[in-house]
C-alpha cells in the first residue's frame, strides 16, 4: 500500500490533488458528477470585496495544448461567499477548503482576508496577487517584491489562518518575489498563475478575447511552472502548492520532486471535468511503477 497523503502548514490533506481556484467553481458543481469528497483540498472561486460580473465576452480563446482565459475575477462578493457558497460546499464536503482571495488595494485584500479568516470552514487563505485579467490590482502587486511583501504583512497582521500567496510567472526573477513572501510572514506559496497570451482570429484580424489579452494555462505551461517550482524551493523555506499544466499523476510527482508539497490542478478541469478524480485513482499505481512509497517523502528530492 503506497501513502498518498501530505499536508500543508498542518493541514492534512488524503492527498496532494486540488482543483485551482476559478477551474472549480465553489466545488459543490461537481458533485453531480463524482464524489468531491476524494479531494485532497478544494481552492474555491476567486472572491473580491464586492460582486463582480468580469471582463465583456468574448473570454475565453482556445490555444495548441492550453487555452486563454480573461474572466475578470467574476464572482458573488466576500459577504455572498461567506453566507452562501461556503456553506453550500459544507453540506456535502468535509475535506479541507482554501479560500482564494483578490484585491484592487491592500485595504480590500486586508477586509476580504479578516472576513474569510473568521469562517471556521475555511483551512488555508490564498491571496491572489497574480490575476492578470484586471486592469488595476490582481498581477500588479505580485510583479514587485516589496508590494507582495507588503500585501502579505498586512493580511498576517489580521489573520490566524495559513496564508498562501498566489504568484504569477510574468515577472523577471520568481525567486525574488517568493523571498518577498517569505520577509512579509507568508505560511507558504502557490504557483503559478497564467501566464500573458494573446490570439488573433484571423476572419476578424482582431484579438479573439475581448480583453485582447488573457492568462494562458494548460498543459503547454507545465515545464515553466515546474522551473519556477524548482527554484522557490531553492530559495525559501516554504512550502509550495505547485499549479500549471498537470494533467496526470506522472506531473503531480514531479511537481513534488520539484519542491511542491501539493499540487493544484487547474485548465485541465476544463478539458476532462473528471481530470482531479483520474489523477488521484491513478497515483498508486503510478508510485508503484516508480518505486515510490511515500509521496512526503519525495518533497524536493529533485534538489539532492
Ligand atoms: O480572469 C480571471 O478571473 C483570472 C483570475 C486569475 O487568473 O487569477
Amino acid at each position: 500500500m503506497v501513502d498518498i497523503s501530505t499536508s500543508l502548514s498542518g493541514v492534512k490533506l488524503d492527498n496532494p490533488v486540488i482543483p485551482a481556484s476559478g477551474t472549480f467553481g465553489f466545488g459543490y458543481e461537481f458533485n453531480d458528477i463524482y464524489d468531491i469528497n476524494i479531494l485532497g483540498a478544494i481552492s474555491i472561486k476567486g472572491t473580491t470585496k464586492e460582486p463582480r460580473f468580469g471582463n465583456p465576452t468574448p473570454r475565453i480563446a482556445e490555444c495548441t495544448a492550453g487555452l486563454i482565459n480573461s474572466i475578470g475575477l467574476q464572482n458573488p462578493g466576500i459577504d455572498k461567499v461567506i453566507s452562501e457558497e461556503i456553506p453550500k460546499l459544507r453540506t456535502i464536503y468535509r475535506k479541507p477548503i482554501i479560500s482564494n482571495i483578490s484585491g484592487f488595494s491592500i485595504d480590500e485584500y486586508v477586509e476580504c482576508c479578516e472576513k474569510i479568516n473568521a469562517v471556521k470552514d475555511v483551512d488555508i487563505i490564498e491571496v491572489n496577487v497574480s490575476c492578470p485579467n484586471v486592469h488595476k490590482g490582481g498581477m500588479s502587486f505580485g510583479t514587485l517584491p516589496e508590494n507582495v511583501e507588503a500585501v502579505t504583512k498586512a493580511v498576517k497582521k489580521v489573520t490566524t489562518k495559513p496564508i498562501y500567496i498566489k504568484l504569477t510567472p510574468n515577472v523577471t526573477d520568481i525567486v525574488s518575489i517568493a523571498k518577498a513572501c517569505e520577509q512579509g510572514g507568508a505560511d507558504g506559496i502557490s504557483l503559478i498563475n497564467t501566464s500573458q497570451g494573446l490570439r488573433i482570429d484571423l476572419k476578424t484580424k482582431r484579438p479573439v478575447i475581448a480583453n485582447k489579452i488573457g492568462g494562458f494555462s494548460g498543459r503547454a505551461i507545465f515545464p515553466i511552472a515546474l522551473k519556477m517550482v524548482y527554484q522557490v524551493y531553492e530559495a525559501v523555506k516554504l512550502p509550495i502548492m505547485g499549479i500549471g499544466g498537470v494533467s496526470c499523476a506522472e506531473d503531480v510527482i514531479e511537481m513534488m520532486l520539484a519542491g511542491a508539497s501539493a499540487v493544484q490542478v487547474g485548465a485541465e478541469n476544463l478539458v476532462n471535468p473528471f481530470a482531479c478524480r483520474d489523477i488521484i485513482n491513478n497515483l498508486p499505481q503510478v508510485m508503484e511503477k516508480y518505486k515510490i512509497k511515500s509521496l512526503k517523502d519525495i518533497i524536493g528530492e529533485a534538489h539532492k
